[in-house]
């Protein structure tokens, strides 16, 4: 039995991590996180009370706190989800990806070296490679071409986590995934933003022309995918997933608004984001010739599964949605 610190459990995808680890494993979670807009310990209710969970309120950037949750906990394992995670905000102010994305994992790699930390597995994002035309796919050895604030300071934290292995001899693996969707995503990310909006028969802002295109996985076939590099993954590799599920956003949209018996009155066409990525697309080969891993959901069972969660989970969402989320929406798309 390990005793693995999570950072960043109380997001969208670390909840859905920490909850599949506590149920399904006989491993002690120590579950870091600043709780800033994004992460929430409602998403945890279910499980907190689990003996084996821990919570610690910290910011990865902030090296004397951190010094003190090493000192204190001393994990065998770093799973690290911790970040700024959203495009659109990143293109408003950059300053918090750099500080969190950059320098917080810079100071986790220092931690977990100073104390001994076995392994440590960096979750990171296909928008590291820049984006694709019509054909092909994201291989591991695909260059990082990083298009936005977002994902420069992912392929910057990338890159530390690269010198930790060649520099310090630290056991590090990368995973780089495609679009999640799923239960507890925030909802100004495109599927839940669209279920909620369609759900209060409001617009739906589609940028640009619709066609660009996210490969989608289902968020626990992710968690499925981490846990699998953090058990078998070897030192210094880097491991994709992806969904093999390959949409325009129109499409998506479309989807909801039809799973919801909502019109397509809704959708509302709005001025692109800047520097869109075009395709995302991934080669997920490696990972299930190495780890043995596969993704379990068709995209359209787990679109189902989702929106199924929205409309039994409004209270969650409404929620989120109340306070400063109403200022970030209005600054984000009041103009477009
Ligand atoms: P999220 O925004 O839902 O959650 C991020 C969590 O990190 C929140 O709980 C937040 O409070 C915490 N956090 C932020 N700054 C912090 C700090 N300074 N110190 C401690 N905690 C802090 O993000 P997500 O969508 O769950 O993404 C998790 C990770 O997975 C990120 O590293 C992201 O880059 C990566 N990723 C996301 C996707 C996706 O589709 N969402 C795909 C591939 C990779
Ligand atoms: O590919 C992995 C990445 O996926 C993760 O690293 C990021 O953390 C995550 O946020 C996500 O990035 P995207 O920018 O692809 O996701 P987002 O949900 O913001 O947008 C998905 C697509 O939908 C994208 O083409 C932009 C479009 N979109 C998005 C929003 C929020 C719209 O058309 N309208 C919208 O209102």
């Amino acid at each position: 039995m390990s005793k693995i610190l999570v950072t960043g459990g109380a997001g969208f995808i670390g909840s859905n991590f920490v909850r599949m680890m506590l149920n399904g494993s006989s491993h002690s979670i120590i579950n870091l996180d600043a709780l800033t807009y994004a992460g929430n310990l409602e998403n945890l209710t279910d499980v907190s009370s689990n003996p084996r969970y821990t919570f610690v309120k910290g910011d990865i950037a902030d090296s004397g706190q951190m010094e003190e949750v090493f000192a204190a906990h001393r994990p065998d394992i770093v799973v690290h989800f911790a970040a700024e995670s959203h495009v659109d905000r990143s293109v408003i102010d950059a300053s918090a990806f750099v500080r969190t994305n950059v320098q917080g994992t810079q100071v986790l790699l220092d931690k977990s070296r100073q104390f001994k930390v076995g392994r440590f597995v960096h979750v990171s994002t296909d928008e590291v490679y820049g984006s694709l035309g019509a054909w092909g796919f994201f291989t591991e050895d695909t260059p990082m071409q990083a298009n936005s604030p977002y994902s420069a300071s992912k392929a910057g934290s990338d890159l530390l986590v690269r010198a930790a292995v060649h520099t310090h001899g630290m056991d590090c693996v990368i995973t780089r995934c495609s679009n999640n969707y799923g239960p507890y995503q925030f909802p100004e990310k495109l599927i839940p933003l669209m279920i909620a909006n369609a759900l209060e028969s409001k617009q739906l802002p589609v940028y640009g022309d619709g066609k660009n295109v996210r490969d989608w996985i289902y968020v626990t076939d992710h968690c499925e995918g981490i846990r699998a590099a953090m058990e078998r993954g070897q030192a210094g590799e880097v491991y994709n997933f992806g969904g093999n599920a390959e949409r325009e956003n129109i499409y998506v949209i479309k989807e909801i608004l039809r799973l919801l018996g909502k019109g397509e009155n809704l959708i509302h066409y709005v001025k692109d984001r800047p520097g869109h990525d075009r395709r995302y697309a991934m080669d997920s080969s490696k990972a299930r010739a190495t780890l043995g891993w596969e993704p379990r959901h068709t995209f359209e069972q787990g679109l189902r599964q989702t929106i199924d969660w929205y409309v039994q989970n409004r209270q969650w969402w409404e929620r989120v949605r109340s306070g400063a989320y109403q200022d970030y929406y209005k600054l984000q798309y009041a103009t477009r």
